[in-house]
């Protein structure tokens, strides 16, 4: 995500936050920018691109003077990459400057809410009701203002926030985005990771949910949501500058995985309001949707394997035909589009070659386009017709995990609507439904919670020569991203099978030992993949099962069983995939292999 660190002490502020930003470069930015008091009023500077245009433009800090600032590099979220919606941002009279990173997931409603109240916006971002909110509530008491923002805006939100008035004080504010505190001998830090201070401490406090805390060159106070001070204990740092820009964790993949359930509840909770769908970004009408006649999905890698599964649930949901295509084969095999088609491209990066070829290709025929994006004002996201933002963050492993939860949650969005609208599902069936995707990120949270059991599982299997994915339906879309998996990052020849084609060729590979991780989610399908499971049994495979909890009759079968919380059978991939990730990660681990960064892979593909 996007990068904060703020400074107050005796040093001049601007070179220290600039220093910082650099550590977190590796996150992630498009734009970057600085504010800072410099006796008389708050200087601000903003540049889009590398932070190295912002050092350029203020030469390497030295034309900001001043003891206190805030720093941001900004991945963009709500707003393409530009100047105007850089951090910092101002309130009206330029004398309150906030940087923020998370996402207000009301800001809508809080942004018309303000504009009734004569407020002017000058970005298209969610952060800046943020500065408008503090300065409406503002009568002299940051303090007080501050909590009265925080009971207004719903979201996530790590905030280091500057008021002109108060010149000899930094004010930083958390709610479920990252924010730590350090104290140092010549001043004071904010931060969003701890990178971006190890040079200069080691000493740091991590502020808690819904805390608020304030800064001076010498102290450091705490406050709770209701105003009271509270006590907070520092921590010592003894972690490497490598492992802090993994925030702890061994790798990056191991530390997207954990984002997860963040991820989800970031990608859906903005688009939930009062047990309904919301997309009223798209700009579809309800007349658009009911005339769509065919989906086509095209996407490559890990993002065609999400559009896998929205076929079973476009389908099963909302009763429209879908078809699912890698980018590299749609774009040159001459697709049969027809007016009422949609076609939807899919893809992290929004560039990757073949699919933003696809993505051309269509647009052409005109027919209909809309991206599933994650990086904002990246091509596909830019030329689609319409695009439904994956609100996961930058992704930094090569191998994909958190991105395609986002996008599973995405599609899930779009066939609730679609089947709604086109009254394929009853008002009980879609609250229940939304119910079920509330629950998804605790239930992942549990699944992570597990990893040590998958890592002595995976320990037996490092030195395995091929290993086989199988399941039908959606579980066969399950197993198809699981053996993707396993082969990106530890290089271990594995393929994905529909169970009920095992017998068409495949079972003749099947060795004594082999291992078979069967995936059963799909109740009315349990039978049939225990019979094929049997079959694979009997000729001495080793068979790892991951089905639903309550699902025992497999444990007959199965020689290895993972369980899965009970979730809607539309829903189950969310859940399915995380101990197959963990288990591809900790192959990949035992084996020595380079988890993040695999041999001949590149994040993002932008030749054919
Ligand atoms: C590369 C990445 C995959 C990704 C695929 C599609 O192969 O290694 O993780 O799924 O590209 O990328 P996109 O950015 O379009 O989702």
């Amino acid at each position: 995500m996007c990068g904060i660190v703020g400074y107050i002490g005796v040093s001049q502020a601007a070179p220290i936050l600039l220093d910082g930003l650099s550590k977190l470069e590796y996150r992630g930015y498009d734009s970057a920018g600085l504010a800072v008091y410099d006796g008389d009023k708050i200087q601000l500077q903003k540049a889009t691109g590398r932070l190295k245009v912002l050092s350029e433009l203020t030469h390497d800090g030295a034309t900001m003077p001043g003891v206190a600032g805030i720093g941001h590099t900004r991945w963009a979220t709500h707003g393409a990459p530009s100047n105007s919606n850089a951090h910092p941002h101002f309130n009206r009279e330029e004398t309150i400057a906030v940087v923020h990173n998370g996402i207000i997931e009301n800001y809508l409603k809080l942004k018309k809410y303000l504009e009734g109240k004569g407020y002017q916006f000058t970005s298209d971002t969610d952060t800046e009701v943020v500065a408008h909110l503090l300065d409406y509530y503002y009568k002299g008491d940051p303090i007080e203002a501050i909590t009265r923002m925080m009971h207004r805006v719903e979201g996530s939100y790590a905030l280091g926030i500057l008021f002109q008035a108060h010149p000899g004080l930094l004010y930083a504010v958390r709610k479920d985005s990252p924010l730590i505190v350090g104290r140092s001998k010549d001043g004071n830090l904010i931060a969003s990771d701890v990178p971006a201070v190890l040079k200069y401490t080691r000493n740091v406090y991590f502020i808690e949910n819904e805390e608020i805390s304030i800064l001076s060159g010498e102290d450091i106070c705490f406050y709770n949501v209701d105003g009271e001070e509270i006590q907070k204990e520092s921590t010592a740092i003894d972690w490497d500058m490598n492992a802090a820009e993994k925030g702890g964790y061994e790798h990056f993949m191991l530390k997207e995985m954990y984002e997860q359930p963040q991820t989800v509840r970031d990608t859906l909770n903005p688009r939930i309001k009062e047990y309904n769908v919301d997309i009223e970004e798209l700009g579809m009408t309800d007349e658009e949707i009911r005339s769509i006649q065919k989906i086509h999905i095209v996407a490559c890698g890990s993002a065609y394997h999400a559009g896998f599964t929205a076929k079973y649930v476009f389908e099963g949901m909302a009763r429209i035909p879908v078809d699912v295509d890698l980018a590299s084969e749609f774009r040159y095999r001459n697709p049969i589009l027809q007016e009422h088609d949609l076609v939807i491209i899919i893809s992290q990066s929004g560039e990757t070659a073949d699919s933003l070829a696809a993505l051309r290709e269509a647009k052409n025929r005109g027919v209909q386009t809309l991206g599933i994006v994650n990086v904002v004002g990246s091509s596909i996201a830019r030329e689609a017709d319409r695009v439904m933002y994956t609100w996961a963050g930058p992704e930094i492993a090569v191998a994909t995990t958190k991105a395609y939860s986002a996008q599973l949650i995405a599609e899930y969005l779009l066939a609730i609507k679609f089947a709604q609208v086109r009254g394929e599902l009853t008002k009980e069936e879609t609250t229940s439904y939304l119910k079920d995707l509330h629950k998804l990120p605790e239930q992942i949270e549990m699944l992570l919670s597990n990893k040590e059991k998958i890592q002595h599982f995976a320990n037996r299997y490092i030195s395995a020569k091929d290993v086989f994915f199988v399941g039908r339906g959606i579980d066969y879309a399950i197993s198809m991203e699981g053996s993707l998996k396993l082969k990106e990052i530890s290089y271990i020849h594995s393929e994905a099978y529909a169970a009920g084609e095992l017998k068409h060729g495949t079972i003749s590979l099947i060795e004594e030992g082999t291992l078979v991780a069967a995936v059963l989610t799909q109740e009315a399908l349990y039978k049939k993949t225990i019979s094929n499971i049997v079959e694979l049994t009997s000729r001495g495979a080793f068979v790892l099962a991951v089905t639903n909890t309550g699902n025992t009759e497999i444990e007959k079968a199965a020689d290895y069983v993972i369980y899965i919380p009970q979730t809607n059978r539309w829903f189950t991939n969310s859940l399915a995939i995380i101990p197959l990730q963990l288990f591809s990660y900790y192959v990949s681990l035992g084996k020595g292999c380079d988890v993040d960064k695999p041999r001949n892979l590149a994040k993002s593909v932008t030749v054919e």
